[in-house]
């Protein structure tokens, strides 16, 4: 056995290196935009053109993924001219993975050369004013599991990625937020876009009443159980310390959630959380999604 070395049960900078060599190796394919498809919303890689697709099973020490309505696979080819990776399926944190573990596609795509990183989820609605179907541009988030110890950048720091304490102020990028509001009113989506703070829970479960009042008191507008540790990582990758001569090469962020639900808040409500229903509400609205994000893509 391993002695309690906090860094054993991590990978390292060669692990992450190794994958994303073995994915250059067999793709001539060079994205700068990531796309991390959330659940039911898989179907944006289908609409790639010019794919090569790997099963994350084939890809050296890439996880494999559980959950239904999860393909598994990394998809690279191109969205409306502009090259990019899609991992169609993504890891959750409650599928048992550790965190580390959730977020190590985020890594590769860094040493791919990704410069943008798109993340999309269904999410449940807390702020009042959403209605089941909006889209939520993510303005911010709050890392509930990252309160509870379960911060994927614990535990030893590798400066090959980036700084000990990076800055998580500006995880989302402005001008992206803009350009997507803008991208949005040419479709005629404004009517369904919001903008607001995205609060990660480990899951499975879905909330109860009296956690939903305490998210709406803390200022989040859409509550889910994936996204922001990958935000970590990718706002963690390339950051530098002041002194040092390296360029910064920092990955940029952009977060959609799909509103399909809107939470309980009221002890006398019939209504409960189910996750069928989420997939038909994702089902409804993806084309719009999609669009969004394909038009948005070609502008960057
Ligand atoms: C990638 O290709 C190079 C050159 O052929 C080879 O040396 C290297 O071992 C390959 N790496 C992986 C991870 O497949
Ligand atoms: C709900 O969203 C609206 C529109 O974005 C925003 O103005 C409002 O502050 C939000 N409400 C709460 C309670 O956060
Ligand atoms: C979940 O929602 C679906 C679709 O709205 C419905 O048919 C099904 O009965 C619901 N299941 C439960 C357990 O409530």
């Amino acid at each position: 056995m391993e002695a309690a070395n906090p860094s054993s049960s991590q990978c390292s900078y060669e692990d992450y290196k190794e994958t994303a060599d073995w994915l250059l190796n067999r793709t001539k394919q060079r994205p700068k935009v990531a796309i991390i498809c959330g659940s039911g919303l898989g179907g944006l890689a289908d609409l790639l053109e010019e794919k090569t697709v790997f099963k994350y099973e084939d890809i050296p020490r890439f996880p494999t993924s559980t959950v239904q309505g999860h393909a598994g696979q990394l998809v690279f080819g191109k969205l409306n001219g502009c090259e990019c990776v899609c991992m169609q399926g993504r890891f959750h944190f409650y599928e048992g993975y550790n965190i580390q573990t959730v977020t190590y596609p985020v890594r590769v795509f860094y040493l791919l050369g990704v410069s943008t990183l798109i993340v999309t989820n269904a999410a449940g609605g807390l702020n009042d004013t959403y209605s089941v179907g909006d889209i939520m541009l993510i303005k911010d988030h709050i890392n509930m599991p990252g309160f509870a110890g379960q911060n994927p950048l614990c535990g030893h720091n590798d400066e090959r990625f980036g700084v000990r304490f990076p800055c998580m102020s500006d995880a989302y990028d402005r001008d992206l937020r803009a350009l997507t509001r803008k991208t949005a009113k040419e479709l005629g989506y404004d009517s369904f876009l919001q903008e607001g703070v995205y609060c990660m829970l480990a899951g499975p479960t879905y909330e109860t009443i009296a956690e939903c009042k305490l998210l709406q008191r803390l200022g989040a507008d859409a509550v889910g159980m994936s996204t922001v540790p990958e935000v970590v990582v990718a706002r963690h990758c390339g950051t530098r310390a002041q002194e040092d001569v390296a360029p910064d090469r920092r990955l940029r962020v952009l977060g959609l959630s799909l509103i399909t639900n809107k939470v309980v808040t009221d002890y006398e409500s019939n209504e409960k959380a189910n996750h069928t229903e989420v997939l038909k509400t994702t089902e409804r609205r993806t084309q719009e999604l999609q669009n969004l994000v394909s038009r948005l893509i070609a502008k960057l």
